[in-house]
């Protein structure tokens, strides 16, 4: 498998954006930018309270519906918090997992990613795992190292089946929200050190059958040039999926 036949992912991550309201009028807009059959998949990950609006609004489009986070127990006592099988049943079909603002404000570490990761993928979800270096890791030159762990760590106890169920997406987190895009070169090489971390977990042909996003300041202006890159089956895109016409164009982009 390569570029041409593994699955091109364009998902959005709403963040703590948009009220069902809102969730409901952003999608009617977007469906009929998105309409048709594209090479590409069309993922929005949306909070939790907009999940019942935002998966009515999508019926019958190309745009599936994702969480932005799940819980690792099947229930009990964790306040506030939604589990993977709860996610399930109101519709969603994606999740996203060990995302950079989870990790950097919410105390979440490679071992409650990795729990995160088993619970989604048990219950049926896809997952998106997200990746990535801070500055200072960037600059010390252990990029490929801080990568090929992360990744590591996240997969410990997720058999090759179901791989099938999982993206990765790496995103610099120096690169999230700042306007500050990779360069496609730096995209292509993140891609590819986690493809060859998961390559030293599961064998080559695995691997190069894994769907790798890029994210971080990906718009409408750079995604042609990023999504062209051998390694780079997609984006996750936060701020340009808020505007219909922004994440359409980086759709059109994709296909
Ligand atoms: P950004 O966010 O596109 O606004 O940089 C990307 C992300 O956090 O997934």
């Amino acid at each position: 498998m390569n570029k041409r036949t593994r699955r091109t992912v364009i998902a959005g991550n709403w963040k703590m954006n948009m009220t069902p309201d809102q969730a409901k009028k952003a999608i009617e807009d977007l469906r009929p930018l998105v309409k048709g059959k594209g090479r590409c998949d069309i993922v929005l990950c949306v909070p939790a309270i907009d999940i019942p609006a935002a998966v009515k609004a999508a019926k019958g489009s190309r745009i599936k519906i994702g969480a932005e986070n799940v819980h690792f127990e099947p229930k009990g006592a964790y306040t506030g918090e939604i589990s993977a099988d709860m996610l399930v049943s109101s519709g969603v079909e994606y999740v996203i997992v060990g995302h950079s603002e989870r990790r950097q404000y919410f105390g979440e570490t490679d071992e409650t990613v990795n729990k995160r990761v088993k619970a989604a993928l048990n219950a049926g979800l896809k997952v998106i795992l997200c990746v990535g270096e801070v500055l200072a890791q960037r600059d010390l030159g252990i990029t490929k190292e801080v990568l090929s762990m992360q990744t590591k760590i996240a997969l410990s106890g997720v058999t090759e089946d179901q791989l099938k169920n999982l993206i990765i997406a790496y995103e610099p987190v120096w690169a999230i929200g700042t306007g500050r895009v990779a360069t496609p070169d730096q995209a292509d090489e993140g891609n590819g050190f986690v493809r060859a971390a998961v390559a030293e977990l599961y064998g080559k042909k695995a691997a190069e059958a894994l769907t790798v996003q890029y994210g971080g300041s990906m718009n409408e202006k750079n995604a042609a040039e990023l999504l062209a890159r051998v390694n780079v089956d997609g984006g996750l895109i936060g701020g340009a999926s808020l505007v219909a016409e922004k994440f359409a164009a980086i759709v059109d982009a994709a296909q």
